[in-house]
């Protein structure tokens, strides 16, 4: 299964930094979806387990009002990157963005996303942008944070191979940024993303997302 020791060296960091960061994650989170409203309903027998295609539909009926919450935000991409190509054909589930359901955009710089050599970097300027959105057990749909990573000048931050974190929460402001406000709290981000340090710090979608075959 793995190539070698050290992809199970970054396996296994990805897992422990995982189960350190959900600490970090679920307690902000629990916090603001006392202030959180539910931005759709939907009617189903068992809204925790979602169909890729129940999911999909969920997502782009309650896309209007979450781009209308990023909306609000100072952050330039968090405004805008609806407009931008989206990678993964249905939502899914990712554990390590709070375990909600997540959908992947990447700005025009950044359109190799996805299909860089190892060693290749991407250029100054992309952004990648992942928003996400929870559907509970009385069938709510709730937004989730916005994730972004954009690539800086050289020198901006060796650890996150220039790649500025931020976590937008759901009424547009800002949780921590890489080098700004609550630079700290972003910095579990670039710890767990430098496991791909070979592919520039970029995981990319699971397979079976992916909307490039
Ligand atoms: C424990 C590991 C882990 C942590 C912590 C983590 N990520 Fe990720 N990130 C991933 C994985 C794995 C993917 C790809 C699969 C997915 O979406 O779950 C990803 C994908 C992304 C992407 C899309 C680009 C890509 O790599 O494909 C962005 C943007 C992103 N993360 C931002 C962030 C931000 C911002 C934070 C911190 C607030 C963060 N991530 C914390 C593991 C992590």
């Amino acid at each position: 299964m793995f190539a070698s020791a050290r992809s199970f060296q970054n396996y296994l960091a990805i897992i422990v930094t995982a189960l350190i960061s959900s600490l970090f994650l679920f307690p902000a989170y629990a916090q603001q979806d006392d202030d959180v409203k539910p931005i759709g309903h939907i009617e189903l027998s068992n809204p925790a387990d979602l169909t890729k295609q129940q999911a999909e539909q969920i997502y782009l009926s309650v896309l209007p009002e979450i781009k209308a919450i990023f909306a609000m935000s100072d952050i330039g991409a968090a405004t805008k990157y609806t407009s931008w190509k989206r990678y993964n054909n249905a939502p899914y589930i990712s554990a390590t963005h709070g375990a909600r359901y997540v959908d992947n955009y990447a700005n025009e710089i950044a359109k190799d996303y996805g299909k860089l050599k190892r060693g290749e970097t991407y250029p100054k300027g992309s952004i990648l942008a992942k928003d996400s959105f929870s559907v509970t057990s009385d069938q709510s749909i709730f937004p989730g944070a916005l994730f972004l990573m954009e690539k800086m000048g050289k020198g901006f931050n060796k650890p996150s191979g220039d790649w500025k974190y931020t976590m937008v929460l759901p009424d547009g402001s800002v949780f921590g940024t890489t080098n700004g406000e609550n630079s700290d709290i972003v910095e579990f981000c670039i710890g767990c993303h430098a496991a791909k340090a070979t592919l520039d710090h970029i995981f990319y979608v699971p397979k079976g997302y992916s909307k490039d075959p």
